[in-house]
């Protein structure tokens, strides 16, 4: 450890914008090794999972079965769908579609890309037929106008809300192919989670070798289906969890050979610790480490690096944790509210009691603090509306709102254990 490095000191008075530090690491492709910000989309780069990706295929392949993939926030669902999703086309053996919702998406949107495969255009109902008033009244928002043979004469389709699942089932019937609805959880309205469980419901009772994949953030496989109770028997569910140090290591030692770069034992730990079993964050490390390893132009990355990379990573993560984190510390009074998301952090995955959380924060301050005043500082911590950083799960417990904010906790404010430390190996 001896070396002496120039950290961070890759952007010069000579090369103010950085632009030789963002060329060397261009060239490298470490951004391609190290992907944070987006699923896994190579069977190459997706580690551990052996078990759940074979699930996932012997069950589309099963005739009347269909799946359900769920989880955490962030635990590798999406990656996992594409992997499974690759080797289920079957070299172009089956057609495939992915559908990444969101809250504005329905049933109807959702189905829209396979039915247009097909050549069905169920989604267009006239709603008028008329002479052209106006020379703008071309395509509007869910109004599609369509010209008949004189260009005087103008048919207006609307966007129709009242697709039924039986009839979509139908028209999809003969269909060889595989729909991924991705983000499953984002649907906002029940009535289309129902339609496309009904919609499973009606392929599987059909025969079709049309497939369905739902994938989504969930505790529960029904909360994707909004319960319908029908579906159960043919939507196998996989639940995904975090993954584990193993898997997590070999995401950093497959890196960094392809890098050809080396992380210490005690750097590649400390990574995998700070992850809690999350490979974003892994992804996020290793890709902070690297980037200034390459910038730098050595070889090793220490922990002294990795703990030079944690400000990195805290500054390029997700808006959503750094928001919620910063708004829940933001004060100029006292530093406790910071203490407080420590201490919790230093309790580990799950809930926590008042009671655990004090005698935390006592081992981090050495005072007591009273549940009086602990009560004051979660008027802004606590909530369970999803609002804040931690959420109240019962009478005197907690969890934190987001699982990933654990490790996230933890990266900001540099909680590294003291035998991270440790001798090179890779
Ligand atoms: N099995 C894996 N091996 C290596 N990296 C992985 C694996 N699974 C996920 N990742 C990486 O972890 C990060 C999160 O993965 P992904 O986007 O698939 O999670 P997700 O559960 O779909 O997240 P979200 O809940 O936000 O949709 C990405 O950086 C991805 O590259
Ligand atoms: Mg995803």
């Amino acid at each position: 450890m001896a070396k002496t490095r120039q950290r961070g000191k890759t952007v010069n008075d000579r090369d103010p914008f950085g632009l030789g530090r963002e060329e060397r690491i261009l060239q490298s492709k470490v951004r391609e090794v190290f992907t944070p910000h987006q699923p896994i989309d190579q069977i190459g780069l997706l580690f551990g999972r052996e078990k759940e990706v074979q699930k996932l295929v012997e069950n589309v392949n099963t005739p009347g079965q269909h799946v359900l993939l769920f989880g955490d926030r962030g635990v590798g669902k999406s990656s996992l769908a594409n992997v499974a999703r690759f080797i289920l086309l079957n070299n172009g053996r089956r057609q495939g579609f992915v559908k990444r919702c969101d809250s504005e998406d329905t049933f109807e949107t959702i189905v829209q890309a396979p039915l247009r495969a097909i050549g069905a255009d169920l989604q267009l109902e006239t709603v008028a037929k008329g002479r052209r008033r106006s020379r703008d009244i071309g395509v509007e928002k869910g109004v599609v106008a369509r010209f008949g043979r004189s260009s005087e004469i103008v048919e207006t389709f609307k966007a129709s809300g009242t697709l039924s699942p039986s009839i979509v089932a139908e028209a999809l019937q003969a269909l060889s192919g595989l729909l991924v609805v991705d983000e499953a959880d984002a649907i906002a309205k029940p009535k289309d989670k129902r339609k496309l469980a009904e919609l499973i419901k009606h392929l599987s009772d059909n025969g079709s070798p049309f497939k369905i994949m739902v994938v989504g953030i969930a505790e529960t496989g029904d909360e994707l289906t909004a319960a319908h109770p029908s579906v159960e028997r043919c939507l196998k569910e996989t639940h995904l969890n975090r993954m584990s140090s193993d898997e997590l290591l070999e995401i950093i030692l497959n890196g960094s050979e392809k890098l050809e770069l080396k992380f210490t034992r005690g750097a590649s730990r400390a990574i995998v610790r700070l992850s809690s079993g999350y490979p974003y964050f892994t992804h996020l490390l290793s890709l902070k480490c690297a980037e200034e390893a390459i910038a730098g132009g050595y070889k090793e990355i220490s922990m002294e690096d990795l703990e030079f990379a944690l400000q990195a990573a805290v500054e390029e993560a997700e808006g959503a944790l750094k928001r919620r984190y910063n708004d829940g510390i933001r004060s100029s009074g006292t530093d406790l509210y910071r203490v407080i998301l420590m201490a919790a952090a230093t309790i580990g995955q799950g809930e926590f009691s008042a009671q655990g959380l004090r005698e935390a924060i006592t081992a981090i301050t050495g005072e007591t603090i009273s549940q009086g005043s602990l009560n004051n500082y979660f008027k802004r911590l606590v909530s369970t509306d999803g609002s804040t950083v931690l959420r109240r799960v019962g009478k005197g417990f907690y969890r934190f709102e987001d699982p990933r904010m654990l490790s996230y906790v933890r990266i900001a404010n540099a909680m590294l254990e003291e035998n991270d430390e440790g001798q090179g190996v890779s």
